[in-house]
């Protein structure tokens, strides 16, 4: 039977305090869920947060990430800084990343590499603006960010990256996509990873959907054939909605 991913992305929201109770929540409501879940708390909480799940069914995220090892790089958290608090996901290339802090795909891809290299999982987020894709740029949006991410990164590597797709006019809009636009998109999505790598990576890269995901509209967009998980924004900071999103099923 297929395992969804269902993954929390925090943003810039809770304290240490605020964490460390929705996660022993999360804990307890979603002990025995099958899903793959992981939750991503701000960086000041991860240690704290990361205690919490300890020996628990729910993997520890982070947001970001510095380009590089170590070094004079002020304001960056380091990969071998997430490993120390006992991360094992990091979301890459986050839109928010990309369009209010101004990354390229040169930069994630740089990012990407360094995760994988030093063990993670990565979660490369993928998607267009509402202006590209009203101009009937989404493929070419899509294909680029594919491209560009995945860079140098080997075959046998793959099994570590999901992407997830989130389309920036979905994100903290309350507008989600269909599950049907969801869909096909995803389905490009393989299309280019089978270009990229092979048919066999091409089916089982892990794709989430991401933007205005909800207790009301997960079960339908699981539902789709290409959709494998989702990337939780808004409705990740409640046990009260990120728990029925996990147990969709
Ligand atoms: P929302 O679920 O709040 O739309 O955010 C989606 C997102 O950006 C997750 O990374």
């Amino acid at each position: 039977m297929k395992r969804y991913f269902i993954a929390g992305n925090w943003k810039m929201y809770k304290t240490i305090g605020e964490a460390v109770s929705l996660a022993a929540d999360l804990r307890e409501k979603l002990a025995g869920c099958g899903e793959k879940l992981m939750i991503a708390p701000p960086f000041t909480a991860l240690k704290a947060v990361g205690d919490v799940l300890a020996g628990s069914n729910i993997l520890l995220g982070a947001q970001n990430m510095g380009p590089e090892e170590l070094g004079a790089h002020t304001g960056e958290v380091s990969v071998l800084m997430l490993k120390d608090v006992g991360v094992s996901v990091v979301i890459l290339g986050h839109s928010e990343r990309r369009h209010t802090y101004g990354e390229n795909d040169q930069l994630i891809n740089r990012k990407v590499r360094l995760a994988l290299q030093h063990g993670l999982e990565v979660i490369l987020c993928i998607g267009e603006t509402l202006e590209e894709r009203e101009a009937g740029r989404l493929e070419e949006v899509i294909r680029t960010q594919l491209e560009g991410g995945l860079a140098g990164v080997g075959i046998e590597q793959l099994s570590r990256v999901t992407l997830a797709y989130e389309p920036v006019w979905a994100i903290g809009t309350g507008r989600n996509a269909t599950p049907e636009d969801a869909d096909a998109v995803h389905a490009f999505c393989r299309r280019v990873i089978a270009q990229l790598y092979s048919q066999e990576a091409a089916a089982s890269i892990t794709i989430q959907y991401g933007g205005s995901v909800k207790p009301e509209n997960a079960a339908a967009l699981m539902a789709k054939p290409n959709i494998d998980g989702a990337l939780v924004g808004g409705a990740s900071l409640k046990a009260e909605s990120f728990v029925p999103i996990a147990r969709f099923r």
